[in-house]
């Protein structure tokens, strides 16, 4: 939490959800989220139909997080807003909207990275319900569709990568490979509801070998394809029959090249406050695996809860109340950008 009690307006707008949230001094006052239904029949988000509806969602979804927070505009203090990375599109939307009501409200506009805001969502306190944030320095294993890093952070304004992917990201992984057994869209949670039916052990796909703390899921995409061309080739309907033990697997092959990185970043590093941040930390096997490594190695392990996995407003007017409280505010001049590191 923040020491003081700013009143934070926050907007994201980097993908296909448009969300709004007021914080209070790190205390959540409201957290809107409209999620878009109208990319699931092309099985990946459409960035000319993200930013469209992102124009139709941003007025409403604005009014009704300040409407929830019980508050005025007039009464807020600074606007925080995802200048980037995501799509150009998307962040546009979101962008001009801050700049205007900034201008209109006479505030400071704050700029926030979409990647440190996944890392800072665990300082969000929610009314009346018992909170602990990480200290610093800890970990943050940043796990989404587009992401996959392990992150030492040190200050809210102090973060450094220690690895991240060199090709696919873990979300990414899941996706494709539930789009290849003809699961729909987004696959990862779909694969995770599967996996808790199936059998981890049943089958064995590659593992990378990727030097230092990087990682890498194109070749583990790979052998699951060729795992399936392999069998239908001798069966039909492999795909049907054995989609829980294939998710169940998939799963837990995603989650080992995770944690044995994560273990080696905690060893080099000598730090065991470990966090996840992300769409995929909602993953359930993921989580029992915190739990697990915490027993194993006397980590302290910080669970968002699923609300703050994927993307929201929350996070982002936390990360901007941090970098509102030491006066780092945006240019009225700022454009968005589609990519960064942290
Ligand atoms: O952070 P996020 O909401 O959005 C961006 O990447 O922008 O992450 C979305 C990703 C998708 O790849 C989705 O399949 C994955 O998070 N995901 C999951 C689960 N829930 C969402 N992956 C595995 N298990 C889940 N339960």
């Amino acid at each position: 939490m923040t020491s003081s009690s700013s009143l934070i307006l926050g907007i994201e707008s980097s993908c296909d959800d448009t969300s709004a949230a007021v914080l209070r001094g790190g205390l959540l006052c409201s957290n809107v989220i409209a999620s878009q239904e109208v990319h699931s029949k092309y099985g990946g988000v459409v960035p000319e139909l993200a930013s469209r509806a992102h124009l139709q969602n941003i007025v409403p979804v604005v009014q009704q997080a300040v409407a929830r927070a019980g508050v005025t505009l007039a009464d807020l203090d600074a606007i925080a807003y995802t200048r980037g990375p995501g799509l150009l599109g998307s962040l546009i939307v979101g962008t001009n909207f801050a700049k205007g009501l900034s201008l209109a409200l006479q505030i400071p506009l704050v700029e926030v990275n979409h990647l440190q805001a996944h890392v800072l969502a665990h300082f969000i306190a929610k009314p009346e319900e018992p909170h602990t944030p990480p200290p610093f320095p800890y970990l943050c294993l940043l796990v989404s569709g587009g992401n996959s890093q392990i992150v030492q952070v040190n200050a809210p304004d102090d973060m450094r990568i220690l690895g991240q992917t060199i090709d696919d990201a873990a979300g990414e992984a899941f996706d494709k490979c539930a789009k290849v057994m003809g699961l729909g869209y987004p696959g990862g949670p779909i694969v995770n509801k599967l996996a808790n039916e199936g059998d981890a052990e049943r089958f064995h796909f590659s593992k990378p070998q990727v030097p230092g703390l990087d990682y890498s899921f194109s070749g583990l995409k790979t052998s699951f394809l060729y795992t399936l061309r392999d069998e239908l080739a001798k069966d039909p309907d492999f795909v049907a029959k054995n989609k829980a033990d294939l998710c169940a697997s998939l799963q837990k092959t995603v989650i080992d090249i995770l944690m044995s990185k994560l273990l080696r970043a905690s060893k080099e590093t000598g730090i065991k406050h470990i966090a996840v941040a992300g769409g995929v930390s909602a993953n359930t096997g993921l989580r029992d695996a915190y739990h697990a490594y915490a027993d194993r190695y006397g980590w302290q392990v910080y669970i968002p809860p699923f609300a703050f996995t994927t993307d929201n407003a929350a996070m982002v007017a936390m990360a901007g109340s941090f970098a509102y409280e030491r006066g780092a505010y945006g240019s009225i001049d700022a454009v968005p950008f589609a990519k960064t590191t942290i």
